[in-house]
């Protein structure tokens, strides 16, 4: 089954062709992040408009380097949420035109169980149930436990900002731009974690919190000496990076044993980040899977291989999807 995947919730145009679930034909993805950079985020007028501008350039790319023609899709799938309402109203009115032109049937796809899907993309074995994710984003920290396709338990969730959010407002302090996951990545590849941040462990629940983190990241920036040094930024990002890592690779872990499950799945733009990945596969006793990082950040494919198993088990949406911008899973 050849499903056409279309995702545009944030920042990113992407349209990709993924065959049963697993394997990548084509895989397009228009980044904005240069438009929006000079912000210091996304614009959502912006993005809207963007995704306009793109999405019929971008599907056609997939369906050209697919080397198929429309006879050949069997399903499309489209991200419905959570996002922002503007740029999924662009993917979910074009997912439902193809659609509804060539009779195909439509899967409006969560966001976040897309995210999760990434795990079964070109892997020779996919996931086994049930399993432990950690999607860790822009917009979420969630920690779900996964017990079959389509059945999510969330466990925990962030309180205040979300990881990828963290690393991006930390970027700022530091002077380091947008999108901060990269930027405080490369920049503490020369630094130190020498700086005492803390960690907000919230004890006997599955959360997380990174405000406190942040807040204390911009005391320590207030200090003139820390900017002004580029020693001393490299070191603030190590010791940021650090306090991040440990928070989520510990508390992943600990849910994984206490749930008892056999692997856990990473996921999200901040599973992009090398530093928690050797973190996570050096620690933890329960395997762990991790998609290559650009199946980690926002990606159509993904979409696609999430939409064949809502095809699989019978979730099919009906020509009047509508967007829904806070959508949660589980
Ligand atoms: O999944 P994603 O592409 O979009 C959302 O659904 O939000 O995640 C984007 C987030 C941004 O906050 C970005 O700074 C973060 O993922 N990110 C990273 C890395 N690459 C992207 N965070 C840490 N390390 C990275 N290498
Ligand atoms: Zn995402």
């Amino acid at each position: 089954m050849r499903i056409l995947g279309i995702e545009t919730s944030c920042d990113e145009t992407a349209a990709a062709v993924v065959e049963n679930g697993a394997k990548i034909v084509s895989n397009i993805v228009a980044s904005q992040v240069d438009i929006h950079a000079r912000y210091g985020g996304v614009v959502p007028e912006i993005a809207s408009r963007q995704h306009i501008s793109v999405i019929i350039p971008v599907i056609d790319e997939a369906m050209s380097k697919a080397q198929i023609s429309w006879k050949d899709i069997d399903g499309v799938a489209v991200t419905f949420g959570p996002g922002l309402a503007g740029s999924l109203l662009v993917g979910v009115g074009v997912a439902k035109a193809i659609a509804l032109a060539l009779g195909l049937p439509i899967a409006g796809v969560n966001h976040i169980e897309a995210h999760i899907y990434a795990n079964w993309l070109e892997r020779e074995k996919p996931p086994v149930f049930p399993c432990l994710c950690l999607i860790v984003s822009g917009g979420h920290s969630d920690l779900i436990l996964m017990k079959g396709h389509g059945k999510f338990d969330k466990l925990g969730q962030t309180r205040d900002d979300a990881a990828g959010e963290a690393f991006d407002k930390a970027a700022r302090i530091l002077g380091l731009g947008y999108p901060g996951g990269p930027a405080i990545e490369q920049v503490a590849q020369s630094g130190i974690a020498r700086f005492p941040l803390p960690r907000a462990w919230l004890k006997g629940t599955y959360d997380f919190s990174f405000s406190g983190l942040k807040t204390a990241l911009w005391h320590l920036a207030q200090r003139e000496e820390i900017l002004a040094k580029g020693s001393a930024v490299a070191d603030a990002a190590a010791s940021f990076q650090s306090a991040v890592v440990e928070v989520l690779v510990g508390k992943t872990i600990k849910a994984a044993k206490e749930m008892g499950v056999g692997q856990i799945l990473l996921s999200g733009g901040v599973a992009a980040n090398k530093v928690l990945a050797e973190r996570f596969l050096n620690s933890s006793p329960i395997p762990v899977m991790i998609p290559p990082p650009h199946l980690c950040t926002d990606n159509a494919a993904m979409v696609a291989g999430c939409g064949y198993y809502h095809f699989q088990t019978g979730q099919v949406s009906g020509y009047d999807l509508d967007v829904v911008p806070s959508l949660s899973l589980g």
